[in-house]
């Protein structure tokens, strides 16, 4: 009996685990926060066939998302379809069709494969709009957050589907930029993971994984050598331009690191930072700098103030 019953059992099981290890393809995906991260996600998303649904707080701010949305496509399309202008105006079309908008996110998460989260980076408003969404989506919907510095475990905590949770980390300029990463938690399945990563391929993104640590890959080895560099002025060692000189002649970087802490914005730089040091107080690497604070302090925050470490005016 237990010969006969044993080739069942596994057949069995093994079909479920086959049917349960079945990646999602994402057709519908809802992105939450419309601004400069979220309104790209849309953009990408909604180009390569998906059908998307851009979420935001107000009809005015998603207006203008779709005003930024409909002018980067433009630029995008002229480049992409320089020969055909014909091609390129069905590729308008289709993309924008693609695309509607809505501010009651509780109302298009009935009908979604991935919900993608892109709102101010709090903590607490993220865990208040996860845990919302998590009682409207269906079983099947996968959640991702596009945050830059926060946990993804912590916000997955705030769902009851921590198994279909992971980060989905794009880069800014969206629409420009190749890079995802896709982050997975302990408790993310291999079947979203695995999802997740067709998704950012899907985009013509190139994904690569990364653990829930702090930063991930590229904010983890950018923060603290941009950290490193403000120690290395405010020691007196070396002037910001002669640091920034030596980057881009020496090293090929594209930007010195106070032009990119600039542009990054000294609030957003010392937000991670700060967030980190609380995490691991004893981390030389994570360690907070007097000039930063008393920059920020000054609302001198780089570029979008029109002074940071260098002037803009
Ligand atoms: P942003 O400030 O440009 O846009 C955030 C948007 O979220 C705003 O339009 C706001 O109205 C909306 N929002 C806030 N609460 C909301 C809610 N409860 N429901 C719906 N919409 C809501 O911010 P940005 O720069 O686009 O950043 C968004 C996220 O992306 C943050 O978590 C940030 O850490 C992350 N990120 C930012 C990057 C950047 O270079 N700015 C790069 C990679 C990630």
């Amino acid at each position: 009996m237990a010969f006969a019953t044993r080739p069942f059992v596994r057949a069995a099981s093994s079909a479920a685990a086959t049917a349960a290890a079945k990646k999602l393809i994402v057709k519908h995906v809802t992105v939450i926060g419309g601004g400069l991260m979220g309104a790209g996600i849309a953009q990408v998303a909604a180009a390569s066939g998906h059908t998307v649904v851009l979420v935001d707080q107000s009809d005015e701010i998603l207006k203008k998302s779709a005003k930024g949305i409909e002018e980067s496509l433009k630029r995008v399309t002229k480049k992409k379809f320089a020969d055909k202008p014909e091609a390129g105006a069905e590729f308008m079309e289709k993309t924008l069709k693609n695309l509607t908008t809505s501010t009651d996110a509780v109302a298009v998460v009935h009908s979604t494969d991935l919900v993608i989260e892109a709102i101010v980076e709090n903590q607490e408003l993220k865990n208040e709009l996860f845990k919302r969404l998590d009682k409207f989506a269906p079983e099947h919907t996968i959640f991702a957050s596009n945050t830059s510095s926060l946990q993804i475990t912590q916000l997955a905590n705030s769902t009851t589907r921590q198994d279909r949770f992971g980060g989905l980390h794009f880069f800014n300029p969206v629409p420009m930029m190749k890079l995802v990463e896709v982050i997975k938690t302990p408790m993310t399945s291999q079947k979203t993971f695995e999802s997740l990563v067709d998704f950012s391929k899907a985009l013509g993104k190139s994904p690569v994984s990364c653990k829930d640590t702090p930063g991930f890959i590229v904010n983890r080895l950018l923060v603290p050598y941009m950290m490193e560099a403000v120690r290395l002025f405010e020691r007196g060692d070396a002037s910001k331009e002669d640091i920034d000189v030596a980057m881009k002649l020496g090293a090929g970087y594209p930007m010195g690191p106070f032009e990119l802490l600039d542009y990054v914005g000294l609030d957003t730089s010392k937000y991670i930072i700060d967030g980190w040091h609380s995490l691991e107080p004893n981390n030389p690497l994570f360690a907070p700098s007097p000039l930063l604070d008393k920059l920020v302090e000054e609302k001198k925050l780089g570029k979008k103030t029109g002074e940071g470490f260098y002037k803009y005016k």
